[in-house]
């Protein structure tokens, strides 16, 4: 799998993998407008935070284009463009890359559309440098792992790989590292509910690599780790705040939890552009709330309310390590 197969720039149109109907179906998204981009990013059929960062940039090379053909004020760009960012609340790449890409509006659609590109490629540089970073760090801090032969297992959440970020991933991209240089024993998936985004689309990528692991419930994972399972833990983030607390999949935290009761590292790989100086601390990030039926279909009793926060907030105190493609910051604030 690579780039392209994930997300295309192609005729002034976004081509996105649907990552709704993985890994049962392959079907690609034709995204024209933004209506279709925004359906596209609530329904997360394409998700992830550094893909979000992308495909925002993208979708404002779109915006301008649908403009263009439409005869849309400057007033009504910027409506469609301030939609496009608050499409999703809590990964700050979105917000990040959409205005990014929207101060190069006065310039033209090609120097948005240059623009946008470039955070794609960029994403997939970076996936590289941070995974090889992370891998090397995990060997250091794990020694010989728990087996003592030199190959570690890995507890991780969601979905981190290339369908979340494009290139290699943040923490499937360390594992995919550590299998490279023949540093990895299995990976342990948790499904990840409620749209199972580990049971679906990491067990797939990982099947892809030919890589080791284990699908388990989520509520299993703290005792799965309590009895020395894995040698580490290592997760994504949507967003890290200015003092090191981390947003990321709900169910994150109590992986962070168990990591710390059981005294092995609990490991946030993320690039840069997910790091946030502007959020103080993890009580600033904006969590999404997600539907009631994400749910309760097809389980509970009709009528049934839920309480669907998509993300979780990890305190920095529970985190041994935050790696990025430039540094592994183990102390203080992650704000330069
Ligand atoms: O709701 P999702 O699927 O967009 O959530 C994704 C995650 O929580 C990932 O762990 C996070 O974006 C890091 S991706 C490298």
């Amino acid at each position: 799998m690579d780039t392209l197969d994930v997300l295309t720039w192609r005729d002034g149109h976004i081509e996105a993998l649907d990552q709704t109907v993985l890994p049962h179906q392959v079907r690609v998204l034709h995204i024209t407008t933004v209506d279709q981009l925004i359906e596209a990013i609530t329904t997360l059929a394409v998700r992830g935070a550094p893909l979000l960062g992308a495909v925002g940039a993208l979708g404002v090379a779109l915006a301008v284009g649908q403009g263009d053909r439409e005869g849309w004020d400057r007033a009504r760009l910027d409506a469609e463009v301030k939609r496009i960012a608050d499409a999703r609340p809590t990964a700050v790449n979105l917000r990040r890359e959409v205005l990014a890409a929207a101060a190069r509006i006065p310039r033209g659609r090609a120097a948005v559309e240059a623009a946008a590109l470039a955070v794609a490629r960029f994403a997939d540089e970076v996936s590289q440098r941070l995974s090889r970073r992370g891998a090397g760090w995990l060997r250091q801090a794990c020694g010989g792992g728990r087996l003592g032969d030199g190959k570690l297992s890995v507890h991780t959440h969601c979905n981190t790989g290339a369908l979340a970020c494009l290139g290699w991933g943040t923490a499937l991209g360390v594992i995919r590292a550590l299998h490279c240089d023949g540093a990895l024993s299995h990976v342990i998936v948790d499904e990840t509910r409620p749209l199972l985004q580990g049971a679906r689309l990491t067990c797939w990528e990982l099947g892809q690599l030919g890589i080791e692991h284990r699908l388990a419930c989520d509520g299993a994972a703290p005792f799965l780790i309590s009895q020395g399972m894995a040698d580490a833990v290592v997760v994504g983030a949507d967003r890290v705040a200015a003092n090191g607390d981390v947003a990321n999949k709900i169910g994150t935290y109590s992986l962070a939890l168990a990591a710390r009761e059981a005294g092995i590292p609990f490991v946030v790989a993320a690039p840069e552009s997910t790091l946030d100086a502007a959020t103080p601390s993890g009580a600033a990030i904006p969590i999404e709330q997600r539907p009631d039926d994400e749910v309760t279909v097809p389980a509970a009793p009709a009528g049934t309310r839920a309480l669907n926060l998509a993300f979780d907030i990890t305190p920095r105190a529970l985190v041994t390590a935050i790696v990025t493609e430039e540094r592994v910051i183990t102390d203080g604030p992650v704000a330069r």
